[in-house]
């Protein structure tokens, strides 16, 4: 299979990986494996690379229900746990679909993501997006689904109440959000019984969302960064002609250079060391991106020159959720501070 071509097998302690407390006293670990692997890598693919970078260290796993690809990874946790990980070391996060939204269907696809990753409690469940919606996986972004419904407070949080009987439950220690905005967010805070412990928001350094990032942050929800290298192995039916590169940004290149590194582990770095927990996909190059986070870290000088180049380039636009015509992808996104109006 050839995943562990540019790895290499030496574990890096994964005490010495920093941690985020959450609110709830928990510690997450501040870098993740992603898991999406796209149209490019298959489930088998994914799921060696889960085992091979648990082997050099990793403890979390960003999941999804989405992504196809469970049940391969959960036969891969198994083989971690068995082989000596306690499954209290791990973090494992999931997330509900778009079209599983409000009644009985959160906690009956919660229990098909456990069944499937075969754990008996998710670390972390997430709202993948705030818009309910059905569209075929591996759709077009000019696909549109004849249902979609746009954001309802009211519509999230009989969600959200289902979210928060899966803590009660004790099928999932934490819940969290994923591609919300800050008046989205205002009113879940308002009127959650139990708070989002974190936000996953695509974070890179030419998509940094100060704001976002700010308020989360000061609410005590710990941000999770989608994307944390741009995404260069995404399809191309999620590109656009405007769309930039972050590791072909030359702040990135020579800050790669004189560390002696890839462009995409100055991207982890950045992140880490910003205060995000990123999320890294990658079936050839993860244990350099983890190496990235527990040594030589990028100094002031460096950390200030990337916090220059946001672009406010977000790449993952979710055209696919827009609910009527005339629309554009920024009406997702709450720009003015207030919810688009349905
Ligand atoms: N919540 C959401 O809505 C949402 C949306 C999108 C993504 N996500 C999550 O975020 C994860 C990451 O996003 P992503 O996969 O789109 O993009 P990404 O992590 O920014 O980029 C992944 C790509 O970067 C390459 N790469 C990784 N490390 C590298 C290195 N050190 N040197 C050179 N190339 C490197 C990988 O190739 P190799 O495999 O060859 O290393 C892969 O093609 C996903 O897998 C998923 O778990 C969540």
């Amino acid at each position: 299979m050839g995943n562990a071509s540019q790895n290499g097998s030496a574990l890096i302690d994964p005490d010495s990986i920093p941690k985020r407390k959450l609110y709830t006293g928990a510690n997450l670990p501040a870098i993740g494996l992603g898991t999406f692997g796209s149209d490019s890598v298959s489930p088998a693919q994914v799921a060696e690379a889960v085992r091979g970078a648990a082997a050099v260290g990793y403890r979390h796993f960003d999941c999804a229900s989405v992504y196809g690809n469970e049940p391969e990874v959960g036969a891969a946790l198994e083989a971690i746990v068995a082989g000596g990980v306690k499954r209290e070391e791990l973090w494992v996060t999931s997330k509900l679909w778009n079209d599983k939204h409000g009644g009985e269907d959160v906690i009956a696809s919660c229990r098909k993501s456990l069944a499937d990753l075969r754990l008996a409690y998710l670390d972390l469940y997430l709202v993948h997006w705030p818009f309910p919606n059905f569209h075929p996986p591996g759709c077009d972004v000019t696909s549109r689904s004849a249902d979609a419904k746009p954001y309802i407070h009211e519509n999230y949080m009989k969600t959200w109440r289902k979210m928060e009987e899966l803590v009660d439950m004790g099928l999932v220690r934490h819940i969290g959000t994923s591609n919300m905005t800050v008046p989205k967010l205002r009113l879940v805070l308002r009127d959650a019984r139990i708070k989002p412990a974190v936000n996953e928001m695509e974070l890179h350094p030419h998509f940094q969302q100060p704001e976002l990032f700010k308020f989360v942050v000061e609410n005590g929800i710990q941000p999770i960064g989608y994307c944390p290298i741009g995404s260069p192995g995404r399809p191309e039916r999620d590109r656009t002609p405007e769309d930039t590169t972050p590791t072909e940004d030359p702040v990135i290149v020579k800050i790669a250079r004189r560390h002696g590194i890839h462009p995409a582990v100055v991207c982890i770095k950045w992140a880490a060391q910003r205060g995000q927990t990123p999320i890294p996909f990658s079936i050839h190059n993860y244990r350099a991106n983890l190496a990235g986070v527990v040594g030589d870290p990028l100094n002031d000088d460096e950390m200030r020159e990337i916090a220059g180049i946001d672009r406010n380039c977000r790449l993952i636009k979710g055209q696919v959720f827009l609910w009527k015509d005339g629309q554009t992808w920024e009406d997702l996104w709450d720009l003015n501070g207030e919810i688009t109006p349905p």
